[in-house]
């Protein structure tokens, strides 16, 4: 691990905190099952005790995970949702927490719903002008939380920016990383003081997992979220955290498709007949294109676009593709197609949707790595029947 320390993304991605298995010299990292661990005598036990609180495996997984995003620490959990949980445990009733207006609709739920009850305050603000921060800054106000890029309408936020209005004031900024992956932005160096990952999405990229991750280089957030991934036990299973492990050897590999891929489609929909405007960080028209690349490597293989004739024709055209599956969710090697009114953002008020933008035929896509004219036909011909059968081609 020492003398990986010094190389480049791609070779962690494929070799971060894994060895050969000493015993039977396995070069893939064993998946140690076993949810207890012998000890040498009554309260001496060796390196593992018990696996809600520590496991080979997902030991394993944890250090390729700080090695990719540069951090000193990095704890793995059962769902990205399990990791915003468990920060928010941190907190206490009456301390406030600021978060971006446009969040994933989980997020959203989890601050609102569940921790709202318990006595957590939360006000959104945009940030994509981070001086809106300073608007709502409260005496409580405890953690600033962001998503940059965010879901589904990928704002940007300027992360520095953020930050150092955040230090000023001691308070931590999360920046919930899942839409670039650490291949495409890195938080922690821009100054955020913990990043969070669904590894459901991109890290694991093959949509056979949930999962998440929490990375810091601060050791007291690193020791209370410990304590509290043990004592809440939200933690991952074994055998999911090696299916991430293997997910991210090609982390670099996909990450590279999947932005060439998105690219492509963005300017294919951009001129095309039934869609009234594209939003991806790629393009030039996007408010805060010179933002995706000051502060990302590359704009990443999410994208939105706006279907012409609203939620009825957007609905037809979901139900045609072939390549392009209905489905919720991201960060696979599959593309998948959603209307996030309907589905992932469901659970925030139509009338917030409505404000950030989440208008009348809007559709959320998550791109692939197969071939791009596939998807070009794909998304055309789904579009033109659409349209046809509303009268509008
Ligand atoms: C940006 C973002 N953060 C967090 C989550 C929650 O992750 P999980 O579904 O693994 O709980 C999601 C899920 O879609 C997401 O898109």
């Amino acid at each position: 691990m020492s003398k990986l320390k010094a190389m480049r993304f791609d070779t962690l991605a494929v070799h971060a905190g894994q060895e050969p298995d000493p015993l039977s010299g396995a070069v893939m990292t064993p998946i140690v099952l076993s949810s207890t661990f012998a000890q040498d005598g009554p309260g001496k036990p060796r390196a593992y005790e018990y696996s809600r609180t520590d496991n080979p495996t997902r030991r394993t997984l944890e250090h390729c995970l700080a090695a990719l995003e540069g951090s000193k620490h990095a704890l793995a959990f059962a769902s990205g949702c399990a990791a915003m949980s468990t920060i928010l445990h941190v907190l206490r009733p009456g301390d406030h927490v600021i978060a971006c207006d446009d969040l994933y609709g989980g997020s959203y739920r989890i601050l609102k719903k569940v921790m709202g009850p318990l006595g957590l305050e939360s006000t959104q603000v945009d940030l994509s002008d981070p001086r809106r921060l300073d608007e709502v800054i409260r005496p409580n106000t405890k953690l600033v939380w962001i998503e940059t890029p965010t879901n589904p309408t990928l704002k940007l936020i300027d992360i520095s920016a953020v930050a150092e209005r955040c230090k000023s004031r001691s308070i931590p900024l999360v920046v919930d990383n899942t839409f670039a992956t650490p291949y495409l932005q890195k938080p922690l160096e821009l100054g955020a003081t913990l990043v969070v990952h669904s590894t459901t999405k991109y890290l694991n990229g093959h949509s056979d997992v949930v999962g998440g991750c929490v990375m810091t280089n601060d050791s007291g957030w690193h020791e209370q979220l410990r304590f509290l991934q043990n004592a809440i036990g939200a933690v991952p299973s074994p055998f999911d955290c090696y299916l991430v492990l293997r997910g991210i050897k090609t982390l670099h590999l996909r990450m590279e498709r999947h932005v060439q891929n998105a690219h492509r489609v963005a300017y294919f929909l951009a001129s095309h007949p039934m869609v009234e405007r594209v939003i991806y960080p790629g393009l030039p028209s996007h408010p805060q294109h010179e933002l995706a690349k000051k502060q990302m490597k590359a704009a990443g293989g999410m994208l939105s676009f706006v279907v012409r004739g609203g939620d009825e024709v957007a609905r037809i055209a979901l139900s045609e593709t072939s390549v392009f599956t209905c489905a919720e969710s991201l960060g696979g090697v599959e593309s998948l197609i959603e209307m996030p009114s309907i589905m992932t953002h469901g659970s925030i008020p139509p009338e917030q949707r409505k404000a950030l933008g989440i208008v009348d035929g809007f559709v959320r896509i998550s791109v692939g790595v197969e071939d791009p004219d596939d998807l070009c036909e794909d998304l055309d011909q789904a579009l033109r029947k659409a349209g046809k059968k509303n009268g509008l081609l």
